[in-house]
């Protein structure tokens, strides 16, 4: 994993951004794997600028979302297809029929997940996949104990996770139980992965996903696994990994690359 850490969340986040800009202007057509929270909106938000001021062009690109709740409607507000919609879509020329996000309300769920799967396989595999990172270490809605082989499902939802994002509902009631996420296995078949974490409520999860070994309780340590990683983090969300100082040579000397 290549570790680059900032000052802040904005400066990382513009670091993020250049990064995926960088490979639609590489590879027009890119196919985009993108995720939601609170994480990647400073990073949405530059590359809405760089699509305003600088033109970048995402007409030509697809998209596949992480994960969707299940049983939220794409018009509920706390769906992960507002938040789409809302904080990247409506900014960018995305092409409607290119975006796609798992369907909350789908009946039949495994032949939805399947379908999914199919779709990505058929759009030529995800070129970049944008992660965020939960505070148990979870990745989409793989929580832990997920099978590291897992594909696109259905997932029950941890308490600890309910309560981490019960601050974008009324209350914690409202928060749905279940989800359909992409698993790990499809996370992995993407050519290039970016995980940005904020906040030293992230740390120890940082830690041991950078740091700990390869473990089912830490789903984001699958992530080792992968040859084509680059974690983006603050101060806080880095503050207690041992390596610091070697991430930091490295980053150096990496600059501009
Ligand atoms: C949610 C999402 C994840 C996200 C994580 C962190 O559960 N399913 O994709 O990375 O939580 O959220 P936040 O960025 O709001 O801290």
């Amino acid at each position: 994993m290549r570790v680059s850490l900032y000052s802040d969340e904005q400066a990382a986040s513009v670091e993020a951004a250049r990064q995926v800009a960088a490979l639609v202007r590489r590879k027009p057509a890119a196919v985009l794997g993108l995720a939601t929270g609170g994480t990647p909106l400073a990073l949405y938000k530059e590359l809405i600028r760089q699509h305003g001021q600088e033109g970048l062009d995402f007409s030509g690109c697809t998209t596949f979302n992480l994960d969707e709740y299940a049983g939220l409607a794409p018009s509920h507000p706390m769906s992960y297809h507002h938040y789409m919609r809302e904080n990247f879509f409506e900014g960018v020329n995305l092409p409607a029929e290119r975006t796609n996000i798992p369907d909350g309300l789908a009946e039949d769920i495994p032949a939805h997940c399947a379908d999914y799967e199919a779709k990505i396989h058929s759009a030529g595999g995800v070129d970049l996949q944008i992660l965020g990172l939960g505070s148990d270490g979870h990745i989409g809605f793989n929580e832990p104990t997920s099978s590291l082989g897992s594909r696109t499902r259905f997932q029950t939802l941890t308490e600890n996770t309910r309560t981490d994002n019960a601050r974008y509902f009324a209350s914690l009631e409202e928060v749905p139980r279940h989800a359909i996420t992409m698993g790990i296995a499809t996370i992995l078949e993407a050519r290039e992965i970016i995980l940005l974490a904020f906040g030293a409520a992230k740390a120890a999860a940082v830690a041991s996903m950078i740091e700990g070994p390869l473990a089912a309780m830490v789903p984001a340590s699958a992530l080792q696994l992968h040859p084509a990683v680059r974690v983006f983090l603050d101060e806080g969300a880095a503050s207690l990994l041992t390596k610091k100082d070697y991430y930091r040579y490295l980053q150096q000397q990496c600059a501009g690359q």
